[in-house]
């Protein structure tokens, strides 16, 4: 079901064509995360002046943010190759092996979801990232060697929506860690309008502004209700974009006001009715709701929290005043939750 909601944050096939043409190339162009961004011209010049590879980079933060985007970034902007791979794409250590040997000095090796590195291949990463070294054991028994591979001075950036997932010996051999946050409606927009521009849509600021304040400010699912919108408008009008079209079609992908679907006003229904307002352990509450524990987690939780519609407590999750208001049902009398 996560696969074809327009709201889902997570990549989709189709994204990844729209991509190539939407995707900021220069830091300058990348909207909003100004204190990432100030940050890592610092760390960019720095390394540009001393001539060295850059420091390992890690990014983290909610899928959509920009992640992915940012590394291609970096490497632009450093003048840099990137090769990229995932957590979950490295089985074997000699496929590490592989990759980082055919990288060039200061090349970049961006590995997605790094969370899901497997240990071993996580043991093997220590040395390469530390001493740009690989331990190779070749044979087996007392007659066993190890042979030590000098590897190019290269760059890992990794990117991880799961921070607390990293082991902590990972962690501490990345020189430089960003979080990337949620975006503001203002900036929101004007990732909207830029990517309007791009693919010759006409649209006014309120069209963008509404579709950026329904956008659970997420840059990924703007673009994404942005093309919906587009459709819309060509099929029903003359393909202008405006405030009324916007809404129409908003409306008949049965995203509200504050961006949310119906899956996210079942689980917040689901803490409501079924568990009294919470708290409801993570189990149990996606058995009710049908839904994996680790989409509920990555995918719904973060921006409801960040609208304050759920809170994570150590009992488990809760429901907020606001949550009750939200669902227009009447708030429990003898509540202890506010
Ligand atoms: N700061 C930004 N400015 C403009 N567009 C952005 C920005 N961040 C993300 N995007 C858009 O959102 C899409 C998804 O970003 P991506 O880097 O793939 O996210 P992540 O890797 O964190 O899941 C990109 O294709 C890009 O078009
Ligand atoms: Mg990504």
């Amino acid at each position: 079901m996560e696969e074809e909601r327009i709201t889902s944050a997570q990549e989709q096939n189709t994204d990844k064509t729209w991509d190539l043409t939407l995707r900021p190339q220069k830091l300058g162009d990348y909207v909003g995360q100004e204190q990432v961004k100030a940050n890592l011209d610092i760390v960019l010049r720095a390394a540009q002046e001393r001539k060295e590879a850059l420091d390992h980079v890690l990014l983290f933060g909610p899928p959509g943010l920009g992640k992915t985007t940012l590394a291609h970034i970096i490497a632009k902007e450093m003048g840099v190759g990137i090769k990229v791979t995932s957590g979950p794409a490295i089985s074997k250590a000699g496929d590490l092996a592989a990759i980082i040997t055919n990288l060039q000095d200061g090349d970049i090796l961006f590995i997605d979801e790094i969370h899901r590195l497997n240990k071993t291949i996580e043991e093997v990463l220590y040395p390469a990232m530390e001493d740009f070294a690989l331990d190779i054991i070749l044979g087996k028994g007392p007659s066993a060697q190890i042979l030590r591979l000098d590897l190019p001075k290269f760059t890992i950036i990794g990117a991880t929506t799961r921070y607390n997932l990293i082991s902590s010996p990972l962690r501490d051999r990345f020189g430089v860690t960003f979080r990337l946050n949620f975006y503001n409606d203002q900036e929101l927009s004007s990732i909207v309008r830029r990517s309007a521009d791009i693919l010759s849509i006409s649209m006014d600021q309120q069209s963008s502004d509404e579709i950026a304040s329904r956008s659970r400010a997420t840059p990924r699912i703007a673009n994404r209700i942005l093309k919906r919108v587009r459709d819309y408008a060509q099929v029903k009008s003359n393909g202008d974009v405006s405030l009324d079209l916007t809404n129409q079609a908003l409306e008949l992908m049965a995203i509200d006001k504050h961006g949310l679907d119906d899956l996210d006003r079942r689980l917040l229904k689901a803490i409501v009715d079924n568990f009294s307002g919470g708290p409801v352990g993570l189990g149990t509450l996606a058995a009710a709701v049908q839904e994996e524990a680790g989409t509920i987690e990555e995918i719904f939780e973060p921006y409801l929290m960040q609208l304050g519609f759920l809170s994570r407590t150590s009992k488990g999750r809760v429901a907020t005043e606001k949550t009750y208001d939200y669902l227009e049902v009447e708030k429990p009398k003898d509540s202890k939750l506010f």
